[in-house]
């Protein structure tokens, strides 16, 4: 049964790959539309890289819109230091001629979940949850319609990456996350625990390059830049590759466990603003909320990735 979806997001190299896995996905998933939103980059970024990404994979059918360019709150934050002044550093990729959809991202969202069956439409935020808040603030009738909400985001056991306490996505705008893990939809969470476990080692990364098409040495291309922040900062032997773990899931769910748990956003504290505080071990009463991932079958997860972007 294929997985109706809109992809949320801020690409970012790692976006880019999870918006490449769906599309060379079609017998699990079919992309409803793409709503960019301010993240790693600014929105006038996200919207372009969304469709370079869609153009780069030959789908200019691929409706892409433009959501909101700041967070509910919080000013933006950016993070061109880990992927880059246009957010998409790494490959020559040429600029995009397919056009932004004049709708805002927004009211895609809130109109493709009235029109389409209640229970059809999976939502997969891939960066900050502004747009997805924003629906479910403006059109409340909307929220008992969604499938599930698949996004990247928080942390628990591997702590923060833009904080010593928060994830990215969940720190940029804590008041959206707070409102979507409070809304009630049923939330499955890659956070950092998962995709820290997930990383594009030397050889992975050679794997794609040698796919041989325009689509793995791009996003070889990608990983070669994207990475150096990560290795530099944990040592490790590779970067997360954080978004993908998103559309992966929808393909093979089972190379993932989690727990069905409580997840709460901090969005006060000046010392843990944006920190997803799981109840990992349920010590608490608190009603679960969310399906938090723990563990990866990485090797499994790179396997489908190479073999998916080959078909591109
Ligand atoms: O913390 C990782 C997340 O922040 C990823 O989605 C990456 O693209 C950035 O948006
Ligand atoms: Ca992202």
């Amino acid at each position: 049964m294929s997985r109706r979806i809109i992809i949320d997001t801020d690409p970012g190299q790692d976006d880019a790959v999870a918006i490449l896995l769906a599309l060379a996905s079609p017998d699990e998933i079919e992309v409803l539309g793409i709503t960019a939103v301010a993240g790693n980059v600014p929105l006038a970024l996200t919207q372009k890289n969304a469709r370079i990404v869609c153009e780069l994979a030959g789908r200019t059918d691929i409706r892409i819109f433009a959501g909101c360019d700041r967070p509910l709150e919080r000013p933006l934050i950016t993070a061109e230091h880990v992927h880059g002044k246009t957010g998409l550093n790494g490959p020559t990729l040429p600029d995009p001629t397919m056009p932004l959809q004049d709708a805002h991202g927004v009211d895609f969202i809130i109109e493709t979940l009235r029109q389409e069956p209640p229970g059809t439409v999976t939502l997969c935020p891939l960066g900050p949850l502004t747009n997805i808040a924003t629906a479910f603030a403006r059109a409340p009738d909307i929220v008992g319609r969604v499938q599930e909400i698949v996004l990247m985001g928080g942390a628990y056991f591997e702590v923060g990456n833009i904080t010593p306490s928060a994830e990215f996505n969940i720190y940029v705008d804590p008041h959206a996350a707070d409102a979507v893990f409070r809304s009630g939809v049923p939330v499955t969470v890659m956070s950092l625990d998962v995709t820290h476990k997930a990383l594009v080692t030397r050889p992975r990364n050679d794997a794609f390059r040698a796919i041989g098409n325009r689509v793995g040495e791009a996003v070889a291309a990608m990983t070669d830049f994207f990475e150096r922040f990560d290795k530099e900062k944990y040592g490790s032997e590779g970067a997360p590759l954080h978004d993908p773990c998103v559309t992966a899931y929808l393909i093979r769910p089972e190379l993932f466990t989690g727990r069905h748990i409580n997840v709460e956003v901090e969005t006060t504290s000046p010392l843990t603003l944006g920190m997803t505080v799981a109840d990992w071990w349920r010590v608490t009463k608190r009603a679960p909320n969310a399906m938090f991932m723990g563990t990866i079958d990485d090797d499994g997860y790179f396997a489908l990735l190479t073999e998916r972007l080959a078909r591109l």
